[in-house]
């Protein structure tokens, strides 16, 4: 697939307090269609702004992917304990270049580190990006009226994700090997 220039300066890293603001701007951008399936339904944008505000936590990791100078989208986990829970959000011309994945194996990573057995995501069941992206990384699913839980055990060898040795490089979605980002 033919990749947007600004792709190949994109770099994910692990967000902190700071980037709430960058957080609240990137969920306010998703388009209707994208936060529909994000949020599994309709919400506003003040219910957006206060979930922004309360997204980094003591017992979550969110790493984000930067890109075009924004934060265009971020992989969440919540939770610190045997059971944690998973989402992600990309805005719509970041999606299909294969950044979900990038973002997925950051949060297997972070819910490894911190010795989470279980990790749960709920999505829409039309949503087969979602879906083919927890199956690829050997997820169980559990079809719900209306929505799809999956459930991953992240305890299987993972998929590599370089250690963080001083500034990013610039990720090349056009080649392998090139994405870095901060661990937990
Ligand atoms: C779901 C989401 C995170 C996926 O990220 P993405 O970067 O768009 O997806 P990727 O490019 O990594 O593709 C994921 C997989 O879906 C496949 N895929 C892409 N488009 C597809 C489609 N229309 N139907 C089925 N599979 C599709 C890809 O081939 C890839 O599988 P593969 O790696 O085995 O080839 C992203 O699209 C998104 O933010 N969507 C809106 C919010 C959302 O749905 N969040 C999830 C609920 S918490």
């Amino acid at each position: 697939m033919p990749l947007k220039a600004p792709l190949r300066h994109a770099m994910i890293r692990k967000l902190g307090m700071f980037d709430r603001d960058g957080i609240r701007d990137h969920l306010l951008r998703l388009d209707p269609e994208t936060r529909w399936t994000r949020f599994a339904g309709a919400t506003s944008d003040d219910f957006i702004t206060g979930y922004a505000r309360r997204i980094i936590r003591m017992d979550s990791a969110v790493f984000g992917v930067f890109a075009d100078g924004r934060l265009r989208g971020i992989a969440e986990l919540h939770g610190w304990g045997p059971e944690a829970e998973a989402a992600l959000s990309l805005e719509r011309g970041w999606q299909s270049h294969g950044i979900g994945d990038e973002l997925f194996v950051h949060l297997l990573w972070a819910a490894k580190v911190r010795g989470i057995r279980a990790l749960k995501m709920y999505c829409l069941q039309s949503n087969a990006r979602m879906r083919q992206l927890a199956v690829k990384h050997n997820a169980t699913l559990i079809a719900r009226a209306g929505d799809v839980i999956a459930s991953i055990h992240p305890e299987w060898p993972l998929p590599p994700l370089p250690p963080v040795m001083g500034p990013p490089p610039p990720l090349n979605w056009a080649g392998a090997g090139s994405v870095t980002a901060q661990q937990t």
